[in-house]
Order: structure tokens, then C-alpha cells, then sequence
């Protein structure tokens, strides 16, 4: 094919090269005699007439490329895509032991049924049974009215609250959303901003946390466990301890949240072999979610690149870029890990799974549904403008001055038809048993109403 072109290109060069002496040989008869321009005028006139054969020949040899070999001339002029270049994608997993979806540049896992256990904290039916009481035990509050399970609502919630921001004792609100307690077993890091280590070391949080639950000290929380007699002999039995310390009771309660597994989703049920248990709507939406680059942050069985042996980023600068949501939803007032002075947060990308049932969206729960959601992260993450927002179509250029790169990205608008495909997709990520039981009605942010645009 290559030298087929190049035999092309040389007949092409030839032909123009004897057409180039003919045309000069023929200037030179019928001027060179009676003609009434002089040597210089001569020369001028062969330059120009031999300059438009050049140009006629670069023509014919673009031409001749174009029809031989079209995608490689076609791709010299395209700009680069957005997702090759700005953070590389994602290496498949392919040492993983479930089963897997292969499409062309990524792998697509379905979640295991067990979460990994550390070593320091073997889980056992006793010690699940009494993380469990404990997460549903209110009596461990300040004012006795506040578990874990009131935040983080096990069997009608999917694990979460449904509120914008969680409300703790006295019905204090706190300033950022509930996320849910399923699956979390199987990120690496916890919290919107991702400061916790492990479930062991964030379950102790929220006791001490004078928002949340309220007690002066975790001295306190063991003493009001200690004082019942079913604790007592529970906590002997399962770490052979007569002295309850807050770490026994947070080891208890992480080992209940390890086994809060929900991978009964379409989607696990497709990657594992169901090839109709996504229907049209949901396949696009998946193909989508890889082509645009989703994938890029929420990748993995768990749709997080901060989950456990995922090897990806965990934090995210977001947002990203500035727009009017991002004002409109004052979702870059927190600013995460980033410190309080930046114009942008630093986050964890939270996980995916079940995000159809814990509405309202984002750190600050501003966002109620998912649809806008889909349509921020394109926006706001991938500089995808939507179909709603045409006025963010801007292509733009990135430079980097630590990689010393320059880049373009082209702005390729999502249509409202394709952010409906990615929310049906993301439904297919609910676990079936937590939609059956689903008895939830998300509350939005009065700050929602407070703030209502024209534009919304
Ligand atoms: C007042 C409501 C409230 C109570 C009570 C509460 N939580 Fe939370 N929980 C939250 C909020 C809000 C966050 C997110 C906070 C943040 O990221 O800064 C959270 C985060 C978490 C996370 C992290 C999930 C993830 O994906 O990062 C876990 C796990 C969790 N809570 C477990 C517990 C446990 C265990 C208890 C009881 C000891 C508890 N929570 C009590 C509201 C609550
Ligand atoms: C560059 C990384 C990145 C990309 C790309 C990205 N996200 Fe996100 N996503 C995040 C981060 C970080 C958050 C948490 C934002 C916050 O602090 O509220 C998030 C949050 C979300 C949420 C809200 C989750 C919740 O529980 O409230 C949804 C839904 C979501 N992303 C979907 C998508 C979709 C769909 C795409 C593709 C169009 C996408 N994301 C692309 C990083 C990314």
C-alpha cells in the first residue's frame, strides 16, 4: 500500500517535472526572439509560471496521499482526544480472578462477594453480629437518639440518609453528604476528602464527633458499652477481653461493614455472562461511560480509582474547570484535601455503585438528580460540554509547564439522548435487594430552593 503510493508520488513528480521544462522551453521560443520583454522580465514570468506548477504538484501528491492512504492523512490533522493524553487510561486488570467484560481500551470487572480482611482484624459471624448491634445501638450518642444506622440507613437507604448534608444529634446539620456504607469495604481510602485509612480507623470518628454523635471522648463511648452486660460477654467472646477499648468496638463494627456486599446488580450479572441483562439504553450508556472517559476516575469493580487494589489515582482535582454549576451548586466552597485557600478541591473519587438510590449528589449533596450529575462530571470533569448547555462547547488548550506539553482539547458536545444512556447505566448499577427495599425520598438542600435559577 505504502509503495503503491510512492510509485504514484514519483509518476506524479515526474510528470510534473517535464511539464515544468516544457512550459519554460515554451516561454523561453515565444519570448526569447521578438518578444519585448528583457531577460529579467523573462526569468519573473518563468518563476511564477513554475511556482504554480510547484503548487499545482503539492496539490496532486496531497491528492494522491488522501486517496491511497486517507485515515493516516486524515489523522495528521486531528486534534488529539481528550482522554489519550491528559491522564493515561487505566491498565486493565487482568491477574483478576472475576470474571471480566472486554471492550477496546478497558477491562469492566464485576465485584467479588467478599471484600478483603486485614490481617489484624479477622472477621467471624460473632464479631459481624456485634459490629452490627453496635452500628444500630443510638445509646452509644450523647443524647441517646443517633447510631451509625440513622445516617447510614442499612435497610431502606441504601446506606445512606437521603439528606443534603447529614444531620447528627439535636438535629445539627453537618456540611457534607452521607455516602453509603455498602461496598465501602472495598475502598482503599474513606470520607469524601479520603483522610481515613481504613473502616477501623473511620468508624471511631463519628462517635467523637460533636455534630455526629456527640461523646466527650472515646473513653466515654467504652464506658456506655461496658455498662451493658450483653457487650460484656459478647466483646469476652469475640477478642477475649474483660476491657472494652474503642478499638475493639471500631475493629467490631468495620467487620459488620465488610460484610455490607452488593454486587446483585445487572451489571455484575452481564459482566459475569448474562448478555441480556442490560437492556439498549444501559449498553450505550456503558460504551459511553468508557468512550468519554468516566472510566478515567471511576474505574475498577467498584467504580472508584480509589478502591482497594486498583493502583489508580484516588484523588481528583474537582472541579476541574469553573462553570456556572459549579457557582449555582457552590461545590467548590469545600475544597477537600486541598487547602481551604484553593480555588479548586482535591477529592476522592467516591464509587458509583448504588448511586441511583443515594441521591442527592456531590460532597454538599447539592445536586438531586443524577441526570445533572452525568452532565456536571462532562462538563466540569471532561470539558464535554452538554446539550443543555451549549455555551460551554469551547474547545481548549492545556498547557502543562512540568511536562512541558501542550494540548488540545476538542469539545464534542454529549447530547441530552446520551446522558439519559449513561444515568439508565448507572441504574444498572443498583444492587437488586437494596432497590426492592428502597423506602427513601431524598430531601434536597433548602439551599437548593434558596438558590433557584432560570437557567435550572
Ligand atoms: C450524623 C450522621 C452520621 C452518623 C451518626 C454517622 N455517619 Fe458515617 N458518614 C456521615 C457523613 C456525612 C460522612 C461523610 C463525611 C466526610 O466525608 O467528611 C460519613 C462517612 C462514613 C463512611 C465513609 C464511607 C466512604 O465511602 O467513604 C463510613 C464507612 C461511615 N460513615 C460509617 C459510619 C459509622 C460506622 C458510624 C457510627 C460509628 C457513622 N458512620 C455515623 C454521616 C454520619
Ligand atoms: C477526573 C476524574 C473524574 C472523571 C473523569 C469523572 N468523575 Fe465523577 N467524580 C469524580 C470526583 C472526584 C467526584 C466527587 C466530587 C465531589 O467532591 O463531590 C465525582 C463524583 C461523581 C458523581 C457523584 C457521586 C455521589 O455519590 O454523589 C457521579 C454521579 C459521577 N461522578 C459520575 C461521573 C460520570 C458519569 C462521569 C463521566 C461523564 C464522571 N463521573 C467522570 C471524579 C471524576
Amino acid at each position: 500500500m505504502f509503495s503503491n503510493t510512492l510509485n504514484l508520488l514519483n509518476i506524479g513528480a515526474l510528470t510534473v517535472f517535464i511539464i515544468a521544462v516544457l512550459l519554460l522551453l515554451l516561454v523561453e521560443r515565444e519570448l526569447g526572439i521578438d518578444g519585448k520583454l528583457g531577460n529579467k522580465g523573462k526569468w519573473l514570468l518563468s518563476a511564477s509560471l513554475g511556482s504554480g506548477v510547484l503548487a499545482f504538484a503539492f496539490k496532486l501528491s496531497l491528492l494522491l496521499l488522501m486517496v491511497n492512504m486517507p485515515e493516516q492523512a486524515i489523522a495528521f490533522y486531528k486534534p488529539a482526544s481528550p482522554t489519550d493524553t491528559v491522564i493515561s487510561r487505566p491498565k486493565p486488570n487482568i491477574n483478576t480472578s472475576t470474571p471480566q467484560v472486554f471492550s477496546k481500551n478497558y477491562v469492566w470487572e464485576s465485584l467479588p462477594n467478599s471484600a478483603p480482611t486485614p490481617e489484624d482484624n479477622p472477621s467471624s459471624p460473632e464479631k459481624i453480629a456485634l459490629g452490627k448491634r453496635l452500628f444500630f445501638d443510638k445509646n452509644l450518642s450523647l443524647n441517646r437518639e443517633i447510631a451509625c444506622a440513622s445516617c447510614h440507613d442499612i435497610d431502606t437507604g441504601a446506606g445512606v440518609d437521603s439528606l443534603a448534608v447529614s444531620r447528627g444529634i439535636h438535629q445539627q446539620q453537618g456540611t457534607r453528604n452521607a455516602p453509603t456504607v455498602w461496598n465501602a469495604a472495598f475502598q482503599a481510602v474513606l470520607f469524601w476528602d479520603g483522610r481515613a485509612a481504613s473502616l477501623e480507623e473511620q468508624a471511631k470518628a463519628p462517635f467523637i464527633n460533636p455534630i455526629e454523635m456527640g461523646m466527650p471522648s472515646y473513653h466515654e463511648v467504652e464506658q456506655r458499652v461496658f455498662a451493658d452486660k450483653d457487650y460484656r460477654q459478647a466483646f469476652k467472646q469475640v477478642f477475649a477481653t474483660d476491657e472494652i477499648k474503642i478499638t475493639h468496638i471500631a475493629a467490631a463494627i468495620a467487620s459488620y461493614e465488610r460484610s455490607l456486599i452488593a454486587n446483585d446488580t445487572p451489571y455484575d450479572r452481564f459482566v459475569r455472562g448474562d448478555s441480556k441483562a442490560l437492556n439498549a439504553a444501559q449498553l450505550r450508556g456503558m460504551a459511553l461511560f468508557e468512550s468519554i472517559g468516566c472510566v478515567l476516575c471511576h474505574s475498577g469493580a467498584n467504580f472508584s480509582a480509589a478502591a482497594l487494589d486498583n493502583g489508580g489515582a484516588f484523588y481528583r482535582i474537582f472541579p476541574a474547570r469553573s462553570t456556572f454549576e459549579i457557582e449555582h451548586y457552590k461545590l467548590n466552597q469545600d475544597t477537600g484535601r486541598a487547602p481551604a485557600t484553593d480555588k479548586q478541591g482535591v477529592w476522592r473519587v467516591p464509587s458509583l455503585r448504588n448511586v441511583a438510590l443515594t441521591a442527592p449528589y456531590f460532597h454538599n449533596g447539592a445536586v438531586n438528580d443524577l441526570e445533572e450529575a452525568v452532565r456536571i462530571m462532562a462538563s466540569v470533569q471532561l470539558a464535554i460540554p452538554t446539550g443543555r448547555h451549549g455555551d460551554l462547547g469551547q474547545s481548549q488548550s492545556i498547557w502543562s509547564a512540568s511536562t512541558q506539553t501542550l494540548q488540545y482539547i476538542e469539545s464534542r458536545p454529549l447530547s441530552e439522548q446520551a446522558v439519559m444512556d449513561i444515568v439508565a447505566f448507572l441504574h444498572a448499577l443498583s444492587s437488586d435487594r437494596l432497590k426492592k427495599r428502597y423506602a427513601h425520598k431524598p430531601i434536597s438542600q433548602e439551599m437548593n430552593d434558596e438558590h433557584k435559577n432560570p437557567l435550572f
